[in-house]
């Protein structure tokens, strides 16, 4: 390892519990309801980006232009559906290798924070039980400016107290990983390569990194 970095912080969907398939089937019910089409590889560009936008890429595909109160209702119920899935997770849908990597950090002494776009990250640490590894949570809750904007990433980082230069970001979306780079921070795409052109590196999943590699 040429340079020891003292912070690292982790994207949550994607990168430590594979959520993607409960946002899918949510978007795809309310998608299904108002006659839009909308496939998994659709559902590939939400990945990342928050709620509300999410929204707007669906309204899109389906060519509709609603209200701020229409689509508020929209993005509600879809959220209803997702916290029915994610409420009943536990720490079996963690990725391959995360908890491992999460418990090495903690054993010797590096801190390590969550950076997500999502307002349910709380629900979903609680429910797998990773709560406890993470120094800071920083959430859709806690943000004003959505990833590619740094700043879920360089808040996690002054929470921390450490500069951003001495922290690396773990991130499934390219728009996340723009973010990452955007900050002055290490980017480890999680994912396939020709995807994740923006990181430093790309790995399979966590099982694939260790810090050898930085
Ligand atoms: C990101 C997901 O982590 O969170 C996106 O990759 C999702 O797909 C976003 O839209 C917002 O999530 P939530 O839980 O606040 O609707
Ligand atoms: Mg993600």
């Amino acid at each position: 390892m040429a340079k020891e970095y003292k912070g690292y912080i982790f994207d949550l969907d994607g990168v430590l519990v594979d959520t993607a398939k409960y946002h899918f089937k949510a978007w795809k019910r309310l998608a299904d309801e108002m006659n839009i089409r909308f496939n998994e590889d659709d559902n590939e560009r939400l990945k990342g980006v928050s709620r509300m936008a999410s929204l707007d890429i669906i309204l899109e595909l389906g060519n509709k232009t609603l209200s701020e109160e229409e689509k508020v209702s929209l993005a509600t119920r879809k959220n209803e559906w997702y916290v029915e899935f994610i409420s009943k997770m536990d720490a079996s849908e963690i990725l391959p290798g995360a908890l491992e990597f999460l418990k090495m950090l903690k054993e010797n002494g590096y801190k390590c924070a969550l950076g997500s776009a999502s307002k349910n990250a709380g629900l979903i640490l609680e429910r797998t039980g990773l709560k406890n590894y993470f120094d800071t949570v920083v959430d859709g809750t806690h943000v004003s400016k959505a990833k590619p904007d740094p700043e879920v990433f360089t808040l996690g980082a002054d929470n921390m107290g450490l500069s951003y230069t001495d922290c690396v970001v773990f991130e499934d979306s390219v728009a996340g990983l723009q973010a990452a780079k955007a900050a002055g921070m290490v980017a480890v795409g999680i994912g396939e390569a020709s995807v994740l052109t923006d990181a430093d590196m790309v790995v399979k999943d966590l099982s694939e990194f260790n810090l050898n590699m930085l």
